[in-house]
């Protein structure tokens, strides 16, 4: 009954969909566990080049049973849309199953995200506006409503009543815009729960079955260990658990039955939206990864702030997720680079610290400490084995694992499941 977490190890966006396709082609079961459409999967396999937002990165393996888990807030609409495209593209969905306990995003959560960054002003956290925040503070303060309540037309309309009677309240008096219609709302809501009916099911059932059956199971996570609410770079961060932990809460099995958790991290660092970033480079070696990197935002195509990688959060991140392994994406985006840097402590106020700050008026004032290694200077796109890879290259991977603090079990140079060497066995 072998479980791995896949686990972005940074901001997001290190290649954890790539990942989890390429494991899927063994697994008996992926689920995704956090976030909601704000995570934008980029994959290229045989079936071509997808952008997954909500449906779990294994959906390629028919075999694959996929749950959208407890833990995502889910837009009904782009649910539908992810489906529709995937079918038209000749991916079969089947296998794609929606937790009834998962929270919908509503129309006054997107409304709301968009009013509540504009407030913000200067301090705007730059979020997607994908109602992501306003649906997990619903889901807290007990406001939501699941994917299963769209089971039950009488409760939803008596349930959607008195809570956007509440919203509307919110949007007139506080924001100024037009209130929401209940009979539009619950018309388009109606017509959603027609359409998802068939995939909503009590999901914990179906891992605990794959799992009786000594079938692999992935847990795929969303976003990234530094926008984790908790050990992210609060306030700017997602809003909800983007760790391995999560992976149990989010998705429906115990803490015992995880055998491997895997970091994964891009060779560098890149982050999207507003907050600390300390190896941030503003300069054309910035604008060179990003550029070869084509690091813009999957789903938002706002340009991501690329920078070195950063050593003193890589270790903070595998001690708070328990890395077992990691798996180092993007390492070909380098080979271009006559020299690296990795930051391996910062300077804060006159003192060297190796631990990664809480505050982010402490993160902001961080000036790195860099280590310098040479670059290999040759493409390693085509390159299979690890011992294959340039003397240089590989120090620099061995380098990174030493200060993560872990082995590195995949090392990807390309986007294609054939372009990630496997360095040491997961399990
Ligand atoms: P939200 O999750 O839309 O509320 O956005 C909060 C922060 O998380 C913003 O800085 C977003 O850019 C960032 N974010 C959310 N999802 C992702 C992702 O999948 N990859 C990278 N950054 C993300």
């Amino acid at each position: 009954m072998p479980v791995i977490a896949v686990i972005g190890a940074q901001w997001g966006d290190e290649g954890k969909g790539r990942v989890v396709d390429l494991l899927a082609q063994q697994a008996g079961a992926v689920a995704r566990f956090s976030g909601g459409d704000n995570a934008g999967h980029t994959i290229v396999n045989p079936f071509g080049k997808f952008a997954l937002q909500l449906v779990p990165s294994g959906i390629f393996n028919p075999r694959t049973v996929c749950i959208i888990g407890n833990g995502v807030v889910i837009n009904p609409k782009v649910l539908i849309d992810e489906i529709d495209k995937l079918e038209e593209r000749g991916v079969d969905t089947s296998h794609l199953f929606v937790s009834d306990r998962a929270q919908l995003i509503m129309p006054y959560h997107l409304l709301l995200d968009g009013l509540e960054e504009e407030a913000r002003g200067g301090k705007a956290l730059g979020t997607t506006r994908k109602g992501i925040g306003p649906a997990f503070t619903d889901k807290a303060a007990r406001l939501g409503i699941r994917a299963g309540g769209l089971l039950d037309r009488e409760a939803l309309r008596e349930r959607l009543r008195s809570i956007i009677d509440y919203k509307n309240v919110i949007l007139t008096k506080v924001y100024g815009v037009k209130p929401l219609s209940l009979d539009e709302v619950y018309g388009q809501y109606c017509q959603y729960g027609e359409r998802l009916s068939p995939y909503i099911r009590e999901t914990t059932i179906m891992l605990d079955e794959a799992l009786n059956k000594n079938e692999l199971v992935l847990l795929e996570g969303a976003q990234g260990t530094l926008l984790d609410p908790d050990f992210g770079t609060y306030p700017y961060s997602t809003s909800s658990s983007s760790i391995a932990g999560q992976g149990c809460l989010g998705a429906g099995i115990g803490p015992t039955r995880i055998n491997a958790v895997l970091g994964v991290y891009k060779a560098y660092c890149s982050r999207v939206g507003a907050g600390p970033m300390p190896t941030e480079l503003k300069d054309k070696t910035g604008e060179l990864i990003r550029e070869r990197g084509h690091e813009y935002g999957t789903v938002s195509g706002r340009p991501r702030r690329c920078g070195w990688f950063d050593a003193v959060a890589a270790r903070f991140s595998s001690r708070v997720n328990g890395f077992t392994g990691a798996a180092i994406t993007r390492l070909d985006i380098l080979d271009i680079l006559p020299s690296l840097k990795i930051c391996v402590a910062y300077e804060l106020d006159g003192k060297t610290i190796d631990y990664f700050p809480a505050s982010v008026a402490a993160l902001e004032r961080c000036q790195p400490v860099y280590e310098e290694l040479e670059g290999w200077e040759t493409s390693t796109a085509d390159v299979r084995q690890f011992n294959k890879l340039p003397a240089k290259a590989r120090k620099y991977v061995n380098r990174l694992e030493e200060l993560i603090g872990c082995p590195a079990n995949l090392v990807c140079v390309g986007p294609e499941r054939g372009q990630a060497i496997e360095k040491t066995p997961i399990l």
